[in-house]
């Protein structure tokens, strides 16, 4: 174990706050079994309390000690996604705090695939709880600078640590499948693309249960200057250039996905008065694209009066 891993760990211990990489985005984390760490990071990203927390853990054999991961669906998406950018939402056990799932019955869980994530989790041998590392609502962080810029403030260095692995691979966050309805639903698009879970699973429309799309909000992941969204071809909006910040990856998903929060905060600081952002075709990584680019657009204060949306 590297010297940092080992301090991380301590730090987790002791109830302080650890930034980890993740292939998808920088998390915010806490032990999941030290209720106080846990609403510091409530405190911390100013997140309404009742957002439920996803847990991270090292390997499919942990995630069963805090989730009921046995019916074969959940074999077969844990087995060939994990460590990956895929979050499943299962039954939880009795030993998840509630503060973790906002009282509810199921848990978010994963195993996520950064190598120093990886260790961290290895050697804590628990599970940790972590959001994506931004204030809340705000563009998520994909280096560890981001991190620093967005919470650096509010953490506190005798207690909390960032670990930095470097820019995230995937740039994009996990994709959430919620395996209780029949068949199983998709409740955010991300790294893993739903027709890669298609294939694992079959159809994954038309589910039957109650739907748990718990938190999901019409804006979210926005930067302060407007955005607008045009279709691939479509031209760009009148106006002075100079004042018009143009986002256009679309030639490569894997790069727009990877670039994307960086892109979106870049394009903040440059002091335009509008930020154009051009829609990824509906393939692939382009979904959670097309959907994390549709909140940034969307207008913020018909969130405000309903947060939890
Ligand atoms: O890639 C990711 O998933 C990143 C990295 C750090 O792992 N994490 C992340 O966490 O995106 P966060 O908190 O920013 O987004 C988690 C989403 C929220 O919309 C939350 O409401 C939903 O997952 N969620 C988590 N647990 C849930 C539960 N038990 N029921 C319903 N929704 C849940
Ligand atoms: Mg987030």
């Amino acid at each position: 174990m590297t010297c940092e891993v080992a301090r991380a760990v301590e730090a987790l211990r002791g109830g302080g706050l650890v930034a980890i990489p993740t292939e998808t985005v920088y998390g915010l984390a806490a032990d999941v079994s030290q209720t106080s760490a846990v609403e510091r990071i409530f405190s911390t990203k100013n997140r309404p309390v009742g957002h439920p927390l996803i847990i991270h853990v090292a390997d499919l054999a942990i995630a069963e000690t805090w989730a009921d991961l046995s019916s074969p669906v959940a074999q077969q998406l844990a087995t060939a996604c994990w460590p990956g950018p895929l979050t499943l939402l299962a039954p939880r056990h009795e030993k998840v705090p509630d503060i973790v799932t906002g009282g509810r019955l199921t848990v978010g869980i994963r195993v996520p695939a950064h190598p120093l994530t990886r260790a961290l989790l290895e050697a804590h041998g628990g599970a940790i709880a972590a959001p994506s590392a931004n204030r809340f609502g705000k563009v998520s962080p994909t280096t560890a600078q981001h991190v620093v810029d967005d919470i650096g403030d509010v953490l506190n260095p005798d207690r909390d640590l960032i670990l930095d692995g470097g820019p995230c691979g995937v740039g994009v966050e996990s994709t959430i499948v919620d395996i209780t309805t029949t068949p199983p639903q998709l409740l955010r698009p991300g790294g893993i693309p739903a027709e890669d879970i298609i294939t694992l699973v079959g159809d994954i429309d038309g589910a039957v249960g109650p739907s748990r799309a718990a938190g999901m909000m019409a804006s979210h992941y926005a930067p302060r200057t407007k955005v607008l969204l045009i279709e691939k071809g479509a031209p760009l909006p009148d106006g002075d250039a100079h004042d018009m910040y143009v986002i256009d990856r679309t030639n490569d998903l894997a790069d727009a996905a990877r670039n994307l929060y960086s892109d979106l905060r870049i394009a903040d600081a440059a002091n335009v008065s509008l930020i154009v952002a051009v829609m990824p075709p509906a393939v692939g990584l382009g979904h959670a694209l097309r959907d994390r680019l549709t909140k940034a657009a969307a207008d913020q204060s018909r969130d405000s009066a309903n947060p939890i949306g």
